[in-house]
């Protein structure tokens, strides 16, 4: 490690006062691709849901249509979460880009969720649409007693040229641009952080984190292919930066960026698909503090997990449990998450 010192500590206040500065809760409830535990990632089901809770943000990952329409959608291609396979078995892997709007919303976004979770499987999620972003804003504006805001990711941006200033073109036709911190924008790529300040100076933004090659460099020198391991989390969680000054340098891109924050990686109690490095830890967080940065993690779910990040002074948490956070910050809703989607029809 290197030996980069934190010369001196800034206080839980002073962080909390800069996000409400901005407009932005502290600690911030992000519910990932919408309560995505319990319903469809990315579908109307997952994003009312989530709404209803009482989530501070609706998170969601921007792709553009071949016909040129933004859409939420996580992969860079569909497999994993439609029919696409069935449905257009000689575009199984290509990416979103390839399909027109009318393409994507004749698959079945939901019943990929019921073979995968049995236990939380309902025959209403049963072909789901994939939404556009002026659909998820619809929803984020439908409850008049809650009013989440939209924290939107620009997702392989590379293959998307211009989408930056599309975005900035829909927010503001939509009247969102001039409700601070209503909006937070996020990505990986440093070029599109670039963009969005570029089109959006006012609009928060956060620089998310990750240990890999292209990103902070790891420790190890290995990718997850090189290491020969068969187990991602179990990978990933022995990743660590290269030093401290690699670390701190990935915190001035993103100030140089324009970004108010990172959203650094983590790694869950439980492991799986979404257990990554563990980049929440308590000298990380501080020197991104001293830095005037604020830290939202993802992608935490359990709270064993929630209570060792809020120790180590994250200011938000992405989450597939919205519900479970809100109870674990004291802000618990009313229904539960069955009544809630029941309520909707579900
Ligand atoms: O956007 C924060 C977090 O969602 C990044 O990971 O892969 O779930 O988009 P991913
Ligand atoms: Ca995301």
């Amino acid at each position: 490690m290197g030996t980069l010192l934190v010369a001196s500590s800034v206080s839980a206040e002073e962080v909390r006062s800069r996000a409400l500065r901005l407009g932005i809760p502290d600690p911030a409830v992000i519910a990932h691709r919408g309560a995505s535990h319990d319903a469809p990632e990315s579908t109307l089901p997952a994003y009312l849901l989530a709404r209803d809770l009482g989530a501070d943000y609706l998170e969601l990952d921007l792709q553009r249509t071949r016909d040129g329409v933004l859409v939420a959608v996580h992969d860079d291609t569909l497999a994993r979460t439609s029919d696409v396979a069935e449905r257009y078995p000689e575009r199984r892997d290509s990416p979103v880009s390839a399909f027109t709007l009318a393409e994507l919303k004749a698959l079945d976004a939901g019943s990929w969720f019921n073979q995968a979770y049995p236990a939380r499987a309902r025959a209403s999620f049963e072909k789901l649409r994939i939404l556009t972003l002026d659909e998820v804003i619809d929803i984020a504006e439908g409850n008049p007693e809650r009013d989440p805001g939209l924290y939107i990711e620009t997702k392989v941006p590379d293959q998307f040229p211009g989408i930056e200033a599309q975005l900035q073109a829909r927010l503001d036709a939509r009247g969102w641009l001039d409700r601070p911190g209503k909006v937070v924008l996020q990505t990986f790529d440093r070029n599109s952080l670039g963009l969005l300040h570029k089109s959006m100076p006012q609009v928060p933004k956060i620089l998310l984190l990750w240990v890999g090659k292209g990103a902070i460099e790891p420790a190890s020198g290995q990718s997850f292919a090189e290491s020969g391991e068969l187990d991602k989390a179990a990978f990933y969680a022995r990743q660590q930066p290269r030093d401290h000054a690699e670390f701190n340098r990935w915190l001035d891109a993103a100030v140089q960026g324009g970004a108010i924050g990172t959203g650094p990686s983590a790694a869950r109690s439980g492991g799986g698909e979404q257990s990554y490095a563990d980049l929440i830890q308590p000298w990380m967080n501080q020197l991104s503090h001293e830095r005037d940065l604020l830290v939202h993690v993802y992608t935490l779910d359990a709270p064993e997990d929630f209570t060792k990040a809020t120790a180590a002074g994250v200011d938000g948490i992405f989450t597939n449990r919205a519900g479970a956070l809100l109870r674990h910050y004291g802000r618990p809703a009313a229904h539960s998450e069955a009544q809630l989607l029941r309520g909707h029809g579900y």
